[in-house]
């Protein structure tokens, strides 16, 4: 993970974010990029194992010593109450407004459909579905306007990757979901409400997909056939929490060098 620079332009000075899952991966590389331009950022995750690499971010985020800070929440997002814990540790931190929300955390799931269980449907979408619904509704009314809301789905919603039936169903959801957020919160001064759709990228998760299925991602990449790096991501998801998007709603982008085109 690449150290931020304090040389960043500070696109994102006074603005107060939320990003899920941001304990590694795509969700660490959105923190530290969001307090770059000068943020203050929660950064949620749910596993004791992940205290450490947190703490490490939050220190690189507070050596940077410009305007942005960072805390953290560790709170498991399958279950209900957490959207409250976000919402209150976040204005106890840094007051009444919340700026950005960025619903990151996710997991996959690969299994045949013959062997999937009512239990496996809710560890995939009580995750990328149920969670940020319900955080999504409890930041709203401390949303200032004109607030972002940025989910990160996958190329998965927009593609058949066979054995995912939950996982890429979950991500078109997710889609529906932030088609709805956009048309329901636009009037209230300008909130925008977009999704970034990643195609493969070397993260944790990616470990779980079968390796034969992220080689032939990258022979279908058109830009360089190769993996996306969390940086290609962290970009897009920027430009959307930034100002210059302002006109950007409803809207999923494929973060995917071409392999999706629609
Ligand atoms: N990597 C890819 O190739 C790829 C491609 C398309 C889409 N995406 C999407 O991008 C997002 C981030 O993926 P990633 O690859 O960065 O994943 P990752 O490395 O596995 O990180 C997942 C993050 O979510 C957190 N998390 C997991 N379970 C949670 C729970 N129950 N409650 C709260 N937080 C939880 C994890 O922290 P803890 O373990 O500490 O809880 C971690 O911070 C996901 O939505 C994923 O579907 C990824």
């Amino acid at each position: 993970m690449a150290t931020p620079s304090p040389s960043t332009p500070l696109t994102l000075s006074g603005k107060t974010a939320i990003v899920t899952g941001a304990s590694r991966g795509i969700g660490e590389g959105i923190a530290l990029d969001f307090a770059a331009r000068g943020a203050k950022v929660v950064l949620t995750y749910s596993s004791s194992k992940s205290d450490s690499a947190v703490s490490t971010t939050i220190n690189k985020i507070k050596s940077l010593n410009n305007g942005s800070d960072a805390i953290s929440v560790r709170t498991d997002l399958r279950h209900p109450s957490a959207p409250g814990e976000i919402v209150s540790a976040t204005l106890s931190a840094f007051g009444p407004h919340i700026d950005i929300l960025v619903n990151n955390a996710g997991c996959e799931l690969a299994k045949p459909i013959t062997e999937m269980t009512a239990e496996d449907f809710s560890y995939v979408y009580d995750l990328n579905v149920r969670a940020p619904l319900l955080l999504s509704g409890a930041v709203v009314p401390h949303l200032r306007a004109p607030g972002r809301i940025i989910n990160i789905s996958s190329v998965g919603a927009r593609s058949g990757f066979k054995n995912f039936s939950a996982y890429c169903s979950s991500k078109a959801a997710l889609e529906g979901l932030t088609r709805v957020l956009a048309a329901e919160l636009g009037e209230k001064g300008g909130h925008t409400v977009n999704a970034v759709n990643p195609g493969p990228v070397q993260t944790v998760l990616l470990e779980g997909i079968p390796r034969s299925l992220v080689e032939w991602q990258k022979d279908a990449t058109p830009v360089e056939h190769r993996l996306g790096t969390i940086d290609d991501v962290v970009q897009i998801v920027a430009f959307l929490a930034e100002e210059r998007s302002r006109w950007v709603s409803g809207q999923c982008i494929s973060a995917s060098g071409g392999f999706s085109m629609w």
